[in-house]
């Protein structure tokens, strides 16, 4: 416990899901956080009874101006930032006959656009020997049917963060991603499917995984806790599967 005390973490996509589940990690282990989500009433009703210093802020990732204050914000309550988690995504369905502008700009405005944006306003603020975390996928390792532009998003975020490693090298500041493989959380409710073919998709990918069953948004979040803490001072750059071993086989 205390492995943050007095760090202070902005983490964004932290109404929902992987960043929820971490941002209460983070405050329990001391970090001063800052929430970030994009609909006021969410980012409302998943703080409502969290206990900890933290603040909310209404911030989509996919608006420059948003990222902008997102992190003005964070920087006028706490001061500095220690780690940045740049978590927010989405994972629309669309198969490769069936993509559209719309579909790519969505994808690629949220899950790239987004983090390299945020990345870029909080840089000046960073501390030294700091820590940013990327939720990518293990969907660029694999092929899975309908998420073609999905996959191409988080494989163009794989490449951006290795340069980021080497950029901010003279300043200690880490860089890793995490990949997870199927987490339960809100997103399969948010690819515009019925809930039977959510469900048949799930088992899919459950019997596929190794460990033979979803991860946990709390696996994850135990996860980004490490990297971000001094326990991974040493790791850098990589990108850490956290999968039951499905990308492995
Ligand atoms: N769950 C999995 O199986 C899985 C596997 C691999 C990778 N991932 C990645 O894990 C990350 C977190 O996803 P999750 O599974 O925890 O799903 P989730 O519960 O839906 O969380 C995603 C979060 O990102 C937010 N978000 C989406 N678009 C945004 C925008 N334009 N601006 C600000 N916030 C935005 C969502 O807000 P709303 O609540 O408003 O939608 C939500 O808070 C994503 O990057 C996803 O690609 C998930």
């Amino acid at each position: 416990m205390n492995k943050l005390q007095n760090k202070v973490a902005v983490i964004t996509g932290a109404n929902s899901g992987i960043g929820l589940a971490t941002a209460k990690l983070f405050l329990k282990n001391g970090a001063k956080v800052v929430l970030a989500g994009r609909r006021e009433d969410a980012l409302n009703e998943a703080t409502d009874g969290l206990s900890g210093d933290f603040i909310t802020v209404v911030a989509d990732v996919s608006k420059d101006e948003d990222n902008i204050t997102l992190i003005k914000k964070a920087v006028e309550k706490y001061g500095n930032i220690d780690v940045l988690y740049l978590n927010a995504g989405v994972a629309p369905l669309a198969t490769t006959t069936d993509i559209t502008t719309a579909h790519y700009n969505e994808v690629f405005d949220i899950n790239v656009k987004g983090p390299i944006l945020a990345t870029k306003e909080a840089l000046p603020y960073m501390n030294d020997n700091g820590s940013i975390l990327f939720t990518n996928s293990i969907v660029h390792q694999k092929g899975f049917d309908g998420l073609s532009v999905y996959s191409a998003s988080k494989g163009a975020l794989r490449a951006y963060a290795r340069v980021l490693t080497s950029e901010v090298k003279s300043r200690g500041i880490r860089v890793n991603s995490i990949a997870p493989g199927p987490i339960d959380t809100p997103i399969y409710g948010k690819m515009n499917l019925p809930q039977d073919v959510v469900e048949e998709m799930g088992k899919g990918f459950a019997s596929q995984v190794p460990l033979g069953r979803f991860g946990t948004s709390e696996e994850i979040a135990n996860t980004a806790l490490f990297l971000a803490s001094e326990d991974a001072s040493y790791i850098n750059g990589v990108e850490l599967e956290v999968d039951g071993g499905l990308s492995q086989i």
